[in-house]
């Protein structure tokens, strides 16, 4: 009997990344799940190579109609939603005198609104079938704490941090978890990008920022995917079913609360 067996998940923007780590050890759990992702080539592939549990299915976080059809798909997919992990999120960074407002507005689209109004939609489907359900939100450390060039960031995954606690609050009573990760530095292709900005800005050496925050985890480097999929397994199991409103950090050791 494996730990998820049977259970059906919609996880959104896995097409790469943590995600994709997540929908492979869900489905090393017995679990189906859904890569719903705006990058739906990336997503079909990523599907195929993880094999007939895996459906790609397109969706745009920021866009109602995107949610709704998405929702839908999923359950004809799969039959039922019995886990959500809100993961798709977009990253930019920017002194506070070069912010504009047209990032602000698709930063907060994307990491905010997607998140809130996915978590509505599979939320009105687990209370309208009844049994309850595991929601799981992608936070970050740098939600926990405020960063000079990355504000924007940083304000939509305090954001997420609060809804997950209202939502759970809100949604416990249906028998619904939302719980949320905090993970620190993660590498991988969205690292690259951060990477390379801070070469430009700071003037650094490719590689230079990823050595540097590596030095500073406690743990001794960066996280990789597979160092979270533990945490988003077992928020998604019964042993969670206790945990309500609470987001974990998984980051080797950078923040502690
Ligand atoms: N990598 C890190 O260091 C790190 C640290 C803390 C938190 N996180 C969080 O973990 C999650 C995954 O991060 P990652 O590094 O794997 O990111 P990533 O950039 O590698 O992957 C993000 C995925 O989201 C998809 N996406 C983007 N916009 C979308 C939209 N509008 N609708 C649907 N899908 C969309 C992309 O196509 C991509 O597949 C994010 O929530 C991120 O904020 C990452």
């Amino acid at each position: 009997m494996k730990r998820l067996d049977g259970k059906c998940a919609l996880i959104t923007g896995s097409a790469r990344g943590i995600g994709r780590a997540f929908a492979e050890a869900y489905v090393n759990e017995g679990a189906k799940v859904v890569i719903g992702d705006i990058d739906i080539d990336r997503a079909r592939r990523t599907a195929g190579e993880i094999g007939e549990a895996a459906t790609a299915i397109r969706m745009d976080v920021t866009d109602q109609a995107s949610i709704d059809n998405a929702v839908a798909a999923s359950i004809d997919a799969m039959g039922r939603i019995d886990i959500l992990i809100n993961n798709a999120a977009l990253f930019t960074a920017a002194p506070i005198a070069d912010i504009t407002r047209a990032d602000y507005d698709r930063v907060f689209a994307i990491n905010v609104s997607g998140t809130l109004f996915t978590m509505q939609a599979v939320a009105r489907h687990m209370i309208a079938r009844g049994g309850g359900g595991k929601i799981i939100n992608m936070a970050s450390q740098a939600g926990r704490r405020g960063e000079a060039l990355v504000a924007v960031y940083c304000a939509t995954k305090a954001a997420v941090i609060s809804l997950t606690q209202s939502a759970g609050l809100g949604l416990i009573g249906h028998g619904i978890n939302v719980n949320a990760i905090a993970p620190g530095v993660v590498d991988g292709e969205h690292w690259e990008g951060v990477d390379a900005f801070f070469a430009k800005l700071e003037g650094k050496a490719p590689g230079q920022k990823k050595r540097e925050v590596g030095e500073s985890v406690p743990y001794g480097r960066m996280g990789v995917a597979k160092d979270l999929t533990g945490m988003a397994v077992f928020l998604a199991t019964p042993e969670a079913d206790y945990i309500v409103a609470q987001t974990y950090n998984v980051d080797g050791g950078q923040w502690m609360n």
